[in-house]
């Protein structure tokens, strides 16, 4: 049995991550997709509502478990029996980075998982969380680039704080 991680903040999930989740779906007998508070970014949804948008978003998909977890990624994979840990590539600008935690989480959980790297879908390449976030609250249209879930979320957030 593959069981593979796609972690990150999801702040909110974007299209981009949907695509990679649902191509990584396929590679795998069950993904876990795990929500990390990445320490160095203030988070604008709370953990509940990152993993209530992931359920929804993914919901089409039998084999996806959804998991919230601090601390390093390489303890969750040695504790949850991961074998293969996802990560997307948009662009060569991520590489460096990429490679620099691969490298640096290969050696902490040794032999027990590879990571795997998914080339984004050029059509979502320029996408991250903050920027869809920035966009939404200036009034730009995302529509398309987050799943619908998630601009319902965010239209209700938004309503939420002026107190309509
Ligand atoms: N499509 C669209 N957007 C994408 C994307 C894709 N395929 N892949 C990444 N992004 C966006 C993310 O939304 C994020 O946007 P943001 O910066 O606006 O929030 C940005 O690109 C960076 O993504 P990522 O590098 O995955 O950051 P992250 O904060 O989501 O996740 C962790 C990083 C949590 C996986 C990493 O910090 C981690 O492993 N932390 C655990 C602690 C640890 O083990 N540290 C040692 C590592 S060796």
């Amino acid at each position: 049995m593959k069981k593979a991680l796609y972690a990150g903040s999801f702040d909110p999930i974007t299209a981009g991550h949907l695509d990679v989740i649902n191509r990584a779906s396929r590679l795998c007998d069950t993904l876990v997709v795990g929500v990390i508070q990445n320490p160095s970014k203030a988070s604008a949804f709370t953990g509940e509502e990152r993993m209530a948008m992931i359920r929804k978003a993914t919901e089409h998909l039998p084999n996806i478990q959804i998991d919230r977890f601090d601390g390093l990624l390489a303890h969750y994979v040695l504790q949850h029996d991961i074998t293969v840990v996802i990560r997307g590539l948009r662009a060569t600008m991520d590489f460096e980075y990429e490679i620099q935690m691969a490298q640096m989480n290969a050696r902490l959980y040794s032999n027990q998982a590879e990571t795997i790297f998914l080339m984004t879908n050029p059509e979502h390449s320029f996408i991250s969380s903050s920027l869809m976030r920035e966009v939404f609250a200036l009034g730009g249209d995302i529509a398309g680039l987050v799943p619908e879930c998630v601009l319902e979320m965010m239209k209700s957030k938004a309503l939420a704080s002026k107190g309509e």
